[in-house]
């Protein structure tokens, strides 16, 4: 079992110091934290100058505290007429603040009042992993990695220019200022990266000029008569990928389901001008057609890689979507995701004991207790994700596109036959060799088709048949208020329409619903509302077929198809779960595009590589 996420608890030493109980120590000088953090942590990294009239500046920190070096550093950069076009702030927390303490923490500071609203604004929920956080229009971007960085380390990959180091006292937590730990740093350090901190313990110098920094020691804030600041200047040459991000800020994105609506969008957000190409005539035709799906996290008690992505995709695309307006047409009812049986119950039990989620993120609950949140009588317990629901695909994908505004162009009812690189350039052309559009990055997320244009992904990709089934709202005796899954799914009335679903057909390629599928969708039903489906007939259904994108091991296919430098990604086999990875992976694709910092943990950004076919 992976061990659970803490949250810090709120203490003040005798002077009123924000003081940790468990290690012992203050959050920040007693002199003060504003300006300890612009002393020590911008001064002694060279900023503001540093930052400025760069294109991008990240900046790696060890403890984010209650993020007053934070909040001090995005000060520093609004008041900047020549600022960064884009500030990257990674840091890393053990034990997070709850918001309640986190609000409490910040009033002590009115200076920073109205950035540390926006910040509240935004907190997320308190899980494990990577989350990220846009400010400021996606020009500030915060990225949390919430766990123990002995553990969390392993799941960075950017190239930072400053590192803020600063997590409690090197004499009361050794391992975060252990050699394991610089050392990884300094990898994660662009050549003549700067770090800063207010220790200038000797032993601190001693693993930094090991890890292949240049130090110097220079006066301290308050009663620190000296501090620590330090270049990374490694007398190995190190060999090491400094990609800036590409000139040419051209895109095409090839699809216009859920997975390219999500590219387009986040590549328009970034500046990028892109152009999308779809073969129907509209969006949302054909994987992402159907009128409502299902979106909520999956926990497992392992925290199998598959529980920390849908992790990470259900909240990104929480705080996301909330950005997308009125257009998205969703519903945050909740999910209930039944045990199949009284092993799987039990599993799910003690998963969730064991995981100490928030409760607005998972609990487990009885069975009376599901059926009160569902409004009718369920099949036994499980799991209730409150914050989860239905969202109608094609909204979301208008949605997207609708934000893209003047940056993207479409070509629909064109399909791409051919993907063919001269020079500089990717084409695409129709079947009668004629060019629809061309781009140095290309960006498939055209489903299983993509192999037809990448022959690497050739028996890769499978698509499986779905069929959905509709009812009527009056067909049920009762229809419940929540999302319920148990090996199959019923939502809840949407426009007087009962979805259920869904069948998995390998093999079969039948696009129009077949009546034996409509009966199997109400085998399902019955499994999950035990009676509800007396006097319905399966021959009487109407539904709608779907064909997911799949890979045999049941994860996306997400990145640079060949190599970065190419210019050739995917964004593919989102199986039975568009909704929940879509944003989060658009997200990757233009930070993987943009070589920016990653939006989620590096290890799994890696099981989703297309080149783990290779490995
Ligand atoms: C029955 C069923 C139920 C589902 N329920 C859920 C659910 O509840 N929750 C959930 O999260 N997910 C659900 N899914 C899965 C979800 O629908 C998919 O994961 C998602 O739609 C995939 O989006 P996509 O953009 O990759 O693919 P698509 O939506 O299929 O988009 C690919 C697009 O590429 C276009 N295209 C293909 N080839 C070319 C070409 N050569 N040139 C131009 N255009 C091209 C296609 O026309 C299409 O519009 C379900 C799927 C099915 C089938
Ligand atoms: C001095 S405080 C950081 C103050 C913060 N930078 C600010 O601006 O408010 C040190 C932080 O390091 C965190 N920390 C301590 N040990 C850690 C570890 N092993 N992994 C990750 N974070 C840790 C603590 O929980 C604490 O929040």
């Amino acid at each position: 079992m992976p061990d659970p996420l803490i949250p810090a608890r709120l203490a003040y030493a005798a002077d009123g110091t924000p003081w940790s109980e468990g290690f012992d120590d203050i959050y920040h000088s007693a002199e003060g934290g504003p300006a300890q953090a612009r002393h020590v942590f911008l001064a002694g990294n060279g900023l503001p100058e540093r930052w400025r009239d760069r294109a991008r500046f990240v900046i790696l920190e060890t403890g984010f505290g209650f993020g007053l070096n934070f909040l001090a550093t995005w000060q520093a950069w609004r008041e900047d007429p020549a600022r960064c076009a884009q500030l990257h702030f990674v840091s890393i927390e053990k034990h997070p603040f709850a918001l309640p303490d986190l609000r409490s923490l910040h009033a002590r500071h009115p200076e920073f009042a109205l950035l540390a609203a926006e910040l509240h604004a935004r907190w997320p929920l308190l899980v494990p992993g990577v989350q990220r956080i846009e400010l400021e229009s996606g020009r500030v971007l915060l990225t949390l990695l919430f766990g123990d960085i002995a553990e969390v380390r392993n799941s960075l990959r950017l190239c930072a220019d400053a590192l803020y180091l600063d997590g409690f006292s090197p004499a009361k937590n050794p391992q975060m200022w252990s050699l394991d730990t610089i050392k990884v740093l300094a990898k994660l350090a662009a050549p003549g990266a700067s770090a800063a901190t207010w220790s200038a313990a000797g032993a601190l110098r001693e693993v930094l000029a090991e890890s292949g920094f240049e130090v110097e020691k220079r006066a301290g804030y308050g009663a620190k008569r000296e501090m620590i600041v330090a270049r990374y200047a490694p007398r190995r040459r190190v060999t090491r990928e400094v990609r800036p991000p590409p000139s040419d800020r051209r895109a095409l994105v090839i699809g216009a389901g859920m997975a390219g609506a999500a590219v387009c969008e986040r590549l328009c957000a970034r500046g990028w001008q892109v152009t999308l190409v779809e073969r129907n005539a509209r969006p949302a035709e054909e994987g992402s057609g159907n009128p409502v799906g299902v979106f909520h996290a999956v926990v497992t008690p392992d925290d199998s890689v598959l529980a920390r992505l849908t992790r990470a995709g259900s909240q990104y695309a929480e705080a996301h979507w909330s950005a997308l307006g009125e257009r998205l047409r969703r519903a945050n009812c909740g999910v209930l995701q039944l045990a199949r049986d009284a092993r799987e119950e039990s599993a799910q039990k003690s998963a969730i004991e064991a995981l100490r989620y928030p409760p607005e993120y998972a609990q487990y609950v009885e069975r009376a207790q599901a059926s009160a949140h569902a409004g009718v009588e369920v099949a036994s317990g499980g799991l209730w994700f409150p914050r989860a629901g239905w969202v109608a695909p094609a909204s979301l994908v208008s949605a997207q596109l609708a934000v893209c505004g003047a940056r993207l162009t479409t070509h629909f009812g064109r399909e791409v036959a051919s993907l063919l690189r001269e020079g500089a350039l990717w084409r695409a052309r129709d079947n009668r060799g004629d060019e629809i559009a061309h781009a140095p990055v290309v960006v498939l997320a055209n489903a299983g088709d993509a192999s037809r244009l990448v022959p690497s992904l050739e028996g890769r990709l499978r698509r499986v048949r779905g069929q959905i089934s509709y009812l009527t709202r009056q067909s049920l005796r009762a229809a419940p208020r929540t999302v319920v899954l148990r090996g199959g799914i019923v939502l809840p009335p949407v426009d007087d329409r009962v979805v259920i679903g869904a069948t998995y057909d390998y093999d079969d390629d039948d696009p129009q619903p077949h009546a034996s599928s409509h009966a199997a969708n109400l085998a399902r039903l019955e499994r999950i509302l035990p009676g509800a489906v007396s006097g319905i007939d399966a021959d009487s259904l109407d539904g709608r077929v779907g064909f997911r994108c799949v890979t045999r091991d049941r994860l996306p296919v997400c990145g640079a198809l060949e190599s970065a430098g190419d210019g050739l990604y995917g964004a593919l086999a989102y199986g039975s779960r568009g909704l929940v990875w879509a944003s989060l992976l658009g997200e990757l694709i233009a930070s993987l595009i943009e070589n920016e910092p990653l939006p989620l943990d590096a290890r799994l950004a890696n099981a989703l590589s297309p080149t783990r076919f290779a490995r």
